[in-house]
């Protein structure tokens, strides 16, 4: 139950909690994801401003040091971070509040150790708080390209991680049993080092889940560093803690289940398989890739009943999203049944298609998902891939495929595809792709915005 010798912070924090709730609520569906950032946003204000008031609180100039430092920053990078860049800003932002979640651990058994449930907990909340900002610094390095992408591994890796989570894990018990800070040191030496070995061999096309469980992992820390501080001087601050937590983890969970679902792999294949380790032999890829120009591809389009539009990473590097909607209404405008396939997995961070597309105003309604579409293939005229790779590669139905068993969009059905793409490059997963090989494929070279505006002007000298 909430200590009821501060009732107005208390019930600032029950406020917070439920506005909590509610932006988590409002971020399950596109049209509302917007409002919910805010609310989320707002309660994580409410619950800051309100813990400064909670009786017993010191050091307010180191604290506005640390909120300043942190909102300056956090701030200014999200106004210049790059669409394109975003995974990488949510594994560090992400990475950060696992940080913040073993720092409060180690704060709480440098002062607690002799407390029993409360140092319980503080170890608990500083394994996977530490695993998690380890972790996650290596997808953001991975992701920025500042460390090979590709998973890096060594013969025996499993057994030498789990000796290093069992050995620092005795170490953090030893130091609760001993009484003796000092063991925390290589504690948490070896659990920042679990953390950078657990993500190590993880490359391309794994990374989204991984960040996703990393996501998970900070929640559940906060949580438990809530639980300490409940019974510590600031308690009331752990109830807020505990719930907040309590959604990040249990969200990141279901993300993380829904990510590896849409790649149709488990959570430990993701972790101990090295996806990506091999190189692609490129074993389907059969012809030659043969191109199209924009006037040929405009008229394809023009005269056909239905044109999916299948949009990938590629489209958001351009940012073509307006120039496509341009040419879904000339063809909408012509009799043209328009609609768009969306992967789950398109792009780079989840729902990065959803966003784009509706911000350039196409309407909900026009888009589809993997499965929902996949049926529709066959009966397309046209299936228009812009700037998507990895989730239209055939090469996923091959057994001994590196991409093999990972759900695709099946546009190689469509009668006609046209990929736009610049020219040779491989998806993020780095394999061959044996779609452009296919007889009814072709392949309209150039960035997305440039060619796509080409086929816009092609489009209307028709008209
Ligand atoms: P990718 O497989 O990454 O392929 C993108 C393609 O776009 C490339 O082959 C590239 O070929 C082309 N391209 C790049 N710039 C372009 C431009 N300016 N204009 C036109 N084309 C351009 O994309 P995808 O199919 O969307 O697949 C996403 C991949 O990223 C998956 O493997 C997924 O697992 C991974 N991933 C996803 C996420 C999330 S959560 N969505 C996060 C991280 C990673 P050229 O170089 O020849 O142009």
């Amino acid at each position: 139950m909430i200590a009821w010798q501060a009732p107005t912070v208390d019930a600032v924090y029950v406020l917070a909690i439920i506005v909590f709730i509610l932006g988590l609520r409002s971020m399950s569906s596109p049209t509302t994801a917007r409002r919910g950032i805010v609310q989320a946003g707002v309660a994580m204000l409410i619950a800051v401003a309100v813990s400064l008031l909670v009786p017993g609180l010191s050091n307010f100039l180191f604290i506005a040091v640390g909120i300043g430092i942190g909102s300056l920053a956090g701030w200014y990078w999200a106004r210049v971070v790059q669409m394109t860049a975003m995974p990488q800003m949510v594994a560090i932002f992400n990475g950060m509040g696992g940080g913040a979640a073993g720092a409060i651990a180690a704060v709480e058994l440098l002062t607690s150790l002799n407390n029993g449930v409360t140092a319980g907990l503080s170890l608990a909340g500083a394994v996977i708080g530490s695993t998690s900002i380890a972790g996650s610094i290596i997808a953001f390095l991975k992701l920025q390209g500042w460390l090979r992408s590709k998973p890096i591994v060594f013969p025996g890796q499993q057994v030498v991680n789990i000796a290093v989570l069992v050995l620092g894990v005795a170490f953090g018990g030893y130091a609760l049993y001993s009484l003796q800070t000092f063991w925390l040191l290589p504690f948490f030496v070896l659990l920042l080092l679990y953390g950078v070995m657990l993500a190590l061999p993880i490359g391309g096309a794994d990374m989204p889940v991984v960040i996703s469980l990393f996501n998970a992992f900070t929640g559940i820390a906060v949580a438990l560093d809530g639980f300490a501080l409940v019974n510590g001087p600031l308690g009331d601050a752990g109830y807020a803690m505990v719930v907040a937590g309590t959604l990040v983890g249990a969200a990141g969970s279901l993300l993380t289940l829904l990510m590896a679902k849409a790649m149709n792999r488990s959570v430990s294949n993701v972790f101990f398989s090295a996806f990506g380790a091999t190189e692609e032999s490129g074993a389907g890829v059969q012809g030659s890739m043969k191109s199209i120009d924009a006037d040929d591809a405009a008229a394809e389009m023009a005269y056909a009943n239905e044109v999916v539009f299948v949009p990938g990473y590629g489209m958001a590097v351009a940012q073509a999203q307006q120039k496509v909607k341009e040419l879904a209404d000339l063809l909408e405008a012509r009799g043209v049944t328009v609609k768009f396939a969306i992967h789950p997995v398109a792009g780079r961070m989840p729902g990065h298609m959803n966003v784009l597309l509706a911000e350039a105003g196409i309407s909900y309604d026009k888009l589809f998902d993997r499965d929902e579409i996949n049926s529709e293939f066959p009966n397309a005229d046209v299936a228009f891939v812009v700037g998507a790779n990895d989730v239209v590669n055939p090469a996923a139905h091959r057994q001994g495929s590196p991409l093999f068993g990972m759900p695709i969009l099946d546009v190689e059905q469509a009668h006609n595809v046209i990929v736009n793409k610049r020219g040779q490059g491989k998806g993020f997963a780095g394999i061959e792709n044996d779609l452009f090989y296919k007889d009814n494929t072709r392949m309209l070279y150039g960035d997305a915005q440039a060619a796509i505006g080409q086929l816009v002007a092609a489009l209307k000298k028709l008209s």
